[in-house]
């Protein structure tokens, strides 16, 4: 063997198709979860018959594959049937009535919302949703700011299932009680995934994202273990993602148990500053930093659509990389200017590798 066979060239990587290894990224099937997926259908079913569905609080812990799930059964229906409106809707981004109102008279066509009160938008929503059966999927339910778009589809929607889904279990409880009597909520609660399960997962992923053989057994099984002791598949996503840049970044043929290591360092580096001792906004930026890595200042704003000036944006960003809990690299814009690009992570042991 020569020296430098183990060194990527220029024009090589170690990553075949990185986008599989985006929380967004919507896998072709959803394993370990068909039980999960066969209640959510049987819930949907009456609407088939054009009967009321049955509405669900689906809550479970950050990254056990409750929003992946759903996605998935909605996209099943979607091949099945078109007679039935789909509507996806985080309330993370919407979450208020009023925006809400306003991305579903999006999602339904209607252009006329200009100068519209959310009362005003509620009626042209129910007029056009009426005529047919309505899925509903409000994810992150608990960012909901107020609960009128709730009532309104509780009461003025006929023929409808809707699914909540949040991670704070008990957020069902501070409802009114006047609210949870229109829903009826049935709960299903999504265990965290076995150790076996976590590997299959992750292995799938793997194996699309990166070349054949080049990442290690030992660095696999190590980010197996963590993604399992934190009960989180993105973490997992995270770590082989982290794990296969250290590498690159080396110029290596192989990712090791080595760059594994570090790559967990860093998510533990990250843990220990508290996240919940953050501002809103700045938890905010971190969520929207791990939906979108290695996005400009400008794309992260673009998709946020947040009601800040990019300065301000930019401010964050570099606070939150000084102090070590994003990644700020340069890159090169399509134009060819230098800019900047934010992923999840540490560059404290970075440095130190
Ligand atoms: N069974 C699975 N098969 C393939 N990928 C999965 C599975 N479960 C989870 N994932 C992946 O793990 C990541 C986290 O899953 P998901 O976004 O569904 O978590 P979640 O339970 O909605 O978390 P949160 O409460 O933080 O929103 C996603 O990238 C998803 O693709
Ligand atoms: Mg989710």
């Amino acid at each position: 063997m020569g020296l430098f066979d183990d060194v990527l060239k220029d024009s090589e990587s170690l990553f075949l198709n990185e986008i599989m290894l985006d929380f967004s990224y919507q896998p072709r099937l959803v394993r370990h979860r068909e039980n999960q997926q066969k209640y959510i259908a049987s819930c949907i079913l009456p609407l088939l018959q054009k009967r009321n569905g049955k509405n669900i609080l689906i809550s479970g812990l950050p990254g056990v594959g409750k929003t992946v799930c759903c996605k998935h059964v909605l996209k099943e229906l979607h091949d099945y049937e078109d007679d039935i409106l789909i509507i996806y809707v985080n309330c993370w981004k919407k979450d208020t009535s009023y925006k809400l109102a306003l991305d579903i008279c999006s999602i339904l066509g209607y252009k006329w919302t200009h100068n519209k009160r959310t009362d005003e938008l509620f009626n042209e929503i129910r007029d056009l949703i009426n005529k047919k059966s309505l899925v509903i999927v409000l994810d992150e339910v608990d960012k909901l700011q107020d609960y009128q778009f709730l009532y309104f589809l509780a009461e003025e929607i006929y023929r409808k299932t809707i699914f909540l889904i949040t991670n704070e279990k008990d957020w069902f409880l501070t409802l009114e009680d006047r609210l949870k009597s229109r829903l009826i909520l049935e709960n299903i609660d999504f265990e965290p995934y076995s150790l076996e399960q976590t590997k299959d997962i992750l292995r799938e992923r793997k194996d699309l994202a990166f070349v054949k053989g080049v990442f290690s057994e030992e660095a696999f099984n190590l980010i197996v273990q963590k993604a399992y002791e934190l009960k989180d598949i993105r973490t997992g996503l995270f770590l082989l993602r982290e794990s296969g840049n250290l590498a690159e970044r080396k110029a290596l043929r192989t990712i090791s148990l080595e760059h594994a290591t570090i790559a967990v360092s860093q998510l533990i580096d990250y843990q220990k500053r508290d996240i919940n001792e953050m501002e809103d906004e700045e938890k905010e930026i971190i969520e929207l930093i791990k939906d979108n890595p290695d996005k400009t200042a400008q794309e992260l704003l673009d998709i946020s659509k947040k009601d800040i000036s990019l300065r301000t944006l930019q401010r964050k960003l570099d606070d939150l990389s000084k102090s070590g809990i994003i990644l700020k690299e340069e890159a090169v814009s399509e134009q060819g200017a230098k800019t900047f690009i934010f992923r999840f992570g540490s560059i404290k042991t970075l440095d130190e590798f």
